[in-house]
């Protein structure tokens, strides 16, 4: 027996050839259950694909860079839970394509910034930073409010999001373009049919000025629904809803 140790630890290929065999055992145990299995992730409760505004949001998010200052996972230690609450949890990513999980922090970690701070603040905050937070470096994203947001290719951000899985509804891609309007004017007709087809949502008007639906109303959309989604007073990871 230990001659044959021997043997194989004087001859170095036959070593390396060995070492390889024992790894790539040890891989496809891994990695074959992977191709049998759908999905990895676990389904929890409150979990929801985005409203179109909140996709918006999302778009507009990614396209000023907002995650090269902020991450967006809570990792399961006792500083970041005690400053920025649960854990995030792999569910609440599920619908985020691509995710934004992300390791840079100039800023503080946004997953459950959703809820925090009233719109009116964060209007004020994404406007001028400093006027609400005096030593802050975040940048000023004043123009936002500025701009209006586009609409007539919410459509397809819906579809596209379907083909990856995001379980949108047939009515829901089809009214995309009113439900984006409605969810930001809380008096407006289609209000009501876009509070059926979300009924967790509720519409109301997000940067204060009703008559112009903006790039503002968007982003603030969706910085309020970051990890509101979950009730973790009551969540319990082995509850039955949150089975497969
Ligand atoms: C250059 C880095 C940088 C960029 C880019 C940046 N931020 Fe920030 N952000 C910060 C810093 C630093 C703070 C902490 C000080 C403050 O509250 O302003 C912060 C704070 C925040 C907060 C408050 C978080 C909390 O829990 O108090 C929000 C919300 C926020 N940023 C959103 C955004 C959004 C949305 C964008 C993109 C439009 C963005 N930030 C871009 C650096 C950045």
């Amino acid at each position: 027996m230990w001659n044959f140790h021997k043997w194989f630890e004087r001859h170095s290929l036959i070593l390396v050839v060995g070492i390889l065999l024992v790894v790539s055992i040890g891989g496809l145990v891994q990695i074959t259950p992977l191709f049998f299995i759908e999905s990895t992730i676990e389904e929890v409760k409150g979990v929801r694909p985005y409203t179109p505004l909140e996709l918006k949001g999302r778009q507009i998010y990614v396209r000023e860079g907002c995650y090269t200052c902020h991450s967006q996972m809570i990792r399961p230690l006792r500083d970041e839970v005690e400053r920025y609450g649960h854990y995030s949890l792999a569910a609440e990513s599920m619908y985020d394509h691509p995710f934004q999980w992300g390791s840079k922090r100039t800023g503080p970690d946004l997953a459950r910034v959703g809820g925090r701070y009233s719109d009116e603040w964060h209007r004020a905050h994404l406007v001028d930073p400093r006027s609400t937070v005096p030593e802050s470096v975040m940048p000023p994203y004043a123009f936002l409010e500025a701009k209006d947001l586009r609409t007539d290719d919410i459509g397809n951000h819906l579809r596209t999001n379907a083909m990856l899985k995001v379980p949108y509804a047939k009515d829901q891609i089809e009214n995309a373009e009113a439900d984006l309007r409605a969810q930001a004017d809380p008096n407006s007709d289609g209000a009501g049919a876009f509070e059926e087809r979300y009924p967790t949502v509720k519409a109301r008007d997000y940067d204060g000025n009703t008559a112009r639906l903006t790039e503002m109303d968007a982003l603030i959309a969706y910085l309020q629904m970051l990890g509101a989604g979950v009730d973790f007073s009551t969540y319990q990871a082995d509850a039955p809803e949150n089975q497969r």
